[in-house]
């Protein structure tokens, strides 16, 4: 091994993860680690499932008198957490509990900071614009890809807005994450890839992002870049994805990729965490908010262009990733590079993520509004290893309409 510069890193994590199934047992036990009241987050479909019953019956036994909001629609409209805010100001609440996708994690997440320091939600929005902690979070997720678990992230759709928003503050990342690979047994194969998509692309923008010198924290970022951390999640993540993605998405019965794929989410939750995402999330908040389609969905479909965007800036990353996914060493450092993109093409591919924008549904005519509000997105903007300007959104979002997945190189 060489050793070229002194290793720098950051990780900042729960104070306790719980990975395993069946773990989901250990919930009420935590919770009542944290006070005796509980607000569950949670949407219609899982509040009605037995295993949400047994949950609740196990809070209640550990002595907490438990408040459920059911009505969490994805991708987290603003309407959603003003409305569980509004019913659960005054209930003394003691730790906010998140089950569910991304969107119930989120609507967690954002209740517990408006309890603790106030409405409205948009005076967060942003980087460390959250004053100090706020109630405990527990975070259980339902589905293996948005990592929003371990994440400091907090991702919503305001409708005043053309762009979804983000809070982005360390006092957001959970107190505890349970992690608990049955509860995705239920996935369909199109939340199966949707979400995955979003975990690859979550593990791929982090190992690919910038790589900034250890100051970067002295200024305060939530963001600082990839680092000797966060890429060593993105490693073990793709290296699990790579083989249980497809797995999951084809045999939704098997549990050991379900596991698999939930671990890899984890992992990306780590990473992004701290490294952070970039161009494909940058223009995926404006591509969302157009086509409506389901975040991971939309990375996904941006990925392959992204990475050919970036391609000059990160080969020994593209042909570690190669690696990573079993591809035979061949060829020069460049030519393996390209077959780390070709590897993740392919994953997507398989999992059914559309090849092109044309397929989400995005018209021609919509291509430079896309890229012209991706790169409002400063925080992602900044975070990717190429420089981005309007004209450089514009040549991926092109490329992506018309799916030219030529050799960058
Ligand atoms: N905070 C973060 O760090 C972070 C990171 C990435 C994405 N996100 C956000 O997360 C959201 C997407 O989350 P998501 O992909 O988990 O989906 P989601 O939470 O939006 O849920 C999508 C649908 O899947 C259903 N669902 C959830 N779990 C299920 C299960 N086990 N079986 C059957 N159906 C199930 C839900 O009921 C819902 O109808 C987006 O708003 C995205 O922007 C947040």
């Amino acid at each position: 091994m060489t050793i070229t510069a002194p290793a720098f890193g950051v990780q900042r994590a729960p104070r306790t993860v719980v990975f395993g199934a069946g773990q989901r047992a250990l919930l009420g036990r935590h919770a009542a680690e944290y006070g005796s009241s509980a607000l569950v987050c949670t949407d219609q479909r899982l509040a009605a499932s037995p295993e949400f019953a047994q949950l609740l019956t196990d809070l209640e036994d550990n002595g907490l008198e438990v408040h459920v909001w059911s009505d969490t629609s994805p991708e987290l409209p603003t309407s959603d957490i003003d409305a569980c805010f509004d019913a659960m100001e005054y209930a003394g609440i003691d730790v906010v509990i998140g089950i569910g996708g991304g969107s119930c994690m989120d609507l967690a997440k954002a209740v517990a900071l408006m309890l603790t320091h106030g409405g409205p939600i948009d005076q967060y929005y942003g980087e460390n614009a959250v004053p100090s902690p706020v109630l405990p979070i527990i975070a259980v997720p339902t589905t293996g890809g948005t990592g929003s678990e371990v994440t400091p992230v907090c991702v919503l759709s305001d409708s005043r807005r053309e762009l979804k928003a983000g809070i982005s503050s360390p006092y957001l990342i959970p107190s505890v994450a349970i992690c608990d690979p049955e509860l995705t047994y239920s996935c369909p194969p199109s939340l199966t890839a949707s979400a995955g998509a979003d975990a690859v692309s979550h593990l791929v923008e982090s190992f690919t992002a910038i790589q900034r010198p250890p100051s970067a924290l002295a200024e305060g970022r939530v963001f600082i870049g990839k680092n000797v951390i966060s890429d060593s999640y993105a490693r073990w993540g793709l290296g699990l994805l790579a083989t249980a993605l497809p797995i999951a998405f084809e045999h939704p019965d098997d549990q050991e990729a379900r596991s698999a794929v939930m671990l890899a989410a984890n992992a990306g939750g780590y990473a992004l965490g701290v490294a952070g995402t970039a161009a494909a999330h940058a223009l995926q908040y404006p591509l969302g908010a157009l086509t409506h389609t389901p975040h991971g969905v939309g990375v996904g479909v941006l990925l392959p262009y992204v990475m050919r965007y970036n391609a000059p800036a990160r080969v020994e990353e593209f042909a570690e990733i190669a690696r990573l996914f079993g591809v035979p060493k061949a060829g020069n450092t460049q030519q393996q590079a390209l077959a780390g993109i070709e590897a993740v093409d392919a994953l997507l591919d398989r999992i059914g993520i559309p090849p092109t924008l044309k397929e989400l549904g995005l018209a021609e005519d919509q291509l430079e509004y896309v890229a012209e509000l991706g790169l409002r997105s400063a925080r992602l903007i900044d975070n990717n290893p190429r420089p981005l300007d309007v004209d450089a959104l514009l040549e991926i979002t092109r490329a992506a309409y018309a799916g030219d997945r030529t050799d960058p190189f």
